[in-house]
């Protein structure tokens, strides 16, 4: 199944979710390692693998986008709250938000700083700069904007992966699972306990 149903998530959308998952951590930490790191050869390069996969976020997050807009998505479980549904609901969108301002003023601050390093993808094509104004006040602007943003959508993915695991062990729903494509279960799961 490649698309979702209203009681499942299809191939597309759950492989976008890890990929992009997996990589979203590892900015995270690899963009604080980086920073603190005293070897600067090694800095200058990490720098560039970081820019690397935060263009491969940014890219793989429009397509996403796009898919999630022709689908439709799975319905809660019934014995949601209405407040429940509304914090999930709001961190999806903060989180998808994320996926975009976190790497877009990454791409800000590389452009506006008066050291102009091109920025490779994976050393094949250049990215040029974003048409911004060029200075230390704006470096300086655009890295704190970068970082408070990356910092705080790692809160709001931790809360994010709580909730899941607490809808798994603690609640025992069909959750976790139809975004992990475990589908025998989820039928039988979805009879119980997703609205119908
Ligand atoms: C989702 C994607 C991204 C995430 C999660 C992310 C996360 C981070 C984090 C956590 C830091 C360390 C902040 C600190 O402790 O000061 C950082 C630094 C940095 N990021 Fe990203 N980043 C992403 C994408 C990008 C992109 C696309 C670029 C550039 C094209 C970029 C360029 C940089 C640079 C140059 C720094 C070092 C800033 C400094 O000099 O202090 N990042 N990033
Ligand atoms: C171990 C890590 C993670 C786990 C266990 C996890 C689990 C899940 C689950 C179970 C859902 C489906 C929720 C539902 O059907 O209501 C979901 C959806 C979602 N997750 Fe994650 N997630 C993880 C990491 C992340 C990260 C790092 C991000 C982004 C930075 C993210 C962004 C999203 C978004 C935007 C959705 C909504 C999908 C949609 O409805 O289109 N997740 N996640």
């Amino acid at each position: 199944m490649l698309r979702n149903n209203t009681e499942s998530y299809g191939l597309v959308t759950i492989l976008f979710h890890w990929i992009i998952a997996v990589i979203f951590i590892g900015q995270i930490l690899l963009g604080y390692l980086m920073v603190r790191t005293s070897d600067f050869a090694l800095q200058f390069s990490l720098f560039q693998w970081h820019k690397s996969f935060g263009f491969l976020i940014l890219g793989l997050s429009a397509f996403r986008l796009l898919w999630r807009m022709a689908n439709p998505r799975p319905r809660d479980p019934l014995d949601m709250s209405r407040i429940e549904r509304l914090a999930a609901h709001t961190a999806h969108g903060v989180l998808y938000l994320a996926l975009f301002l976190v790497p877009l003023t990454g791409w800000a601050l590389a452009s506006s700083s008066p050291l102009q390093i091109p920025s490779f993808a994976f050393n094949l094509v250049v990215i040029p700069p974003l048409p911004l104004t060029i200075s230390d006040q704006a470096e300086t602007f655009w890295t704190a904007s970068h970082a408070w943003l990356a910092y705080l959508s790692a809160f709001v993915a931790a809360a994010h992966i709580s909730a899941a695991l607490h809808h798994h062990f603690w609640k025992k729903d069909a959750v976790l699972r139809r975004m992990l494509g475990w589908h025998s279960r989820i039928r039988i799961a979805a009879q119980k306990d997703i609205r119908s």
